[in-house]
């Protein structure tokens, strides 16, 4: 058996039940996104760097029988819990690609629209997968994205410093891997370089009490990213112990807000 392809947040069981509660999260910003950006029934939608493909599910029943997503994944882990997912809801228009986004040899033309969320920032060229986004797009073809443009902006109130320095740790990791959490601040340049106009640029940033569902999606993430952290020596294991108390501590507190890291959605059409 190859080689499971990961990346640094991991492709095992919890992280796709982790992106499962991050895409429940997120799901009626995105339903709203794809309409705005025209998603519709009976269209070809490459779901680029899909995960499980939570969101491609979704995208699968929105476009129909008479369309289809075409997933495209690096990690075989994601892509077999993917087959499965779509497999358990009778969903057959949806191809499941084995690709390095990186290496992938972008077919012409075959796509009306194309999903991007949270996956150039972990990619040490993102121009170069605009530039395969752009030749598989169809003239006039959308892309989609959603990536973090201010990643420092994920907060605890009231303030927790030792929470923030958790945070830069976070992004020291990333930086490191090849990727870069703000990525979405280069994009208004990259994109038109890869032959996209920007139609639309909407930041997001919520505010969540600890007992309103949209906290579990960065509070899960806080408190599951520690092992992770600590695996890899960018923590020792006094500062995990001292950040999961802490957030212990304000899951407790009714009054503690948790303010997630800007995104920025963007569409751009393809000229
Ligand atoms: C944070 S997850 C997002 C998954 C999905 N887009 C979502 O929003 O639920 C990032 C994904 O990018 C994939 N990825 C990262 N680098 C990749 C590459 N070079 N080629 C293909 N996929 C890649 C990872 O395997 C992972 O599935």
């Amino acid at each position: 058996m190859r080689e499971e392809k990961s990346y640094v947040i991991g492709t095992h069981d919890a992280e796709i039940e982790r992106l499962g509660v991050q895409h429940r999260v997120w799901r009626a910003s995105v339903l709203d996104l794809w309409r705005q950006g025209g998603v519709t029934v009976g269209q070809t939608v490459l779901d680029i760097g899909a995960g499980p493909g939570h969101a491609t599910l979704d995208l699968a029943q929105i476009v129909g029988r008479d369309g289809k997503v075409i997933a495209l994944e690096r990690s075989r882990r994601f892509l077999a819990a993917l087959s499965a997912f779509a497999e358990a809801r009778g969903l057959a228009n949806i191809a499941a690609v084995e690709a390095d986004l990186l290496e992938y040899e972008w077919p012409h033309a075959v796509a009306d629209r194309a999903w991007c969320r949270w996956v150039l920032a972990f990619i040490n060229d993102p121009a170069k997968v605009l530039r395969g986004v752009a030749r598989a797009l169809k003239p006039g073809g959308k892309l989609i994205l959603q990536e973090y443009y201010d990643y420092a902006s994920w907060h605890l109130a009231p303030r927790a410093p030792a929470f923030e320095a958790y945070v830069a740790k976070i992004i020291a990791k990333w930086r490191a891997s090849g990727g870069e959490s703000d990525v979405g601040l280069a994009l208004p340049r990259l994109l038109p370089e890869a032959g996209f106009a920007i139609e639309s640029v909407r930041p997001v940033v919520f505010a969540a009490r600890m007992n309103d569902f949209n906290a579990s999606w960065p509070m899960g993430f806080a408190r599951e990213y520690l092992p992770v952290m600590e695996r890899d020596g960018d923590i020792s294991a006094a500062e995990g112990k001292e950040i999961a108390a802490l957030l212990d501590r304000y899951q407790a507190d009714p009054d503690a807000l948790v303010i997630t890291p800007g995104v920025l959605q963007i569409i751009a059409t393809k000229l």
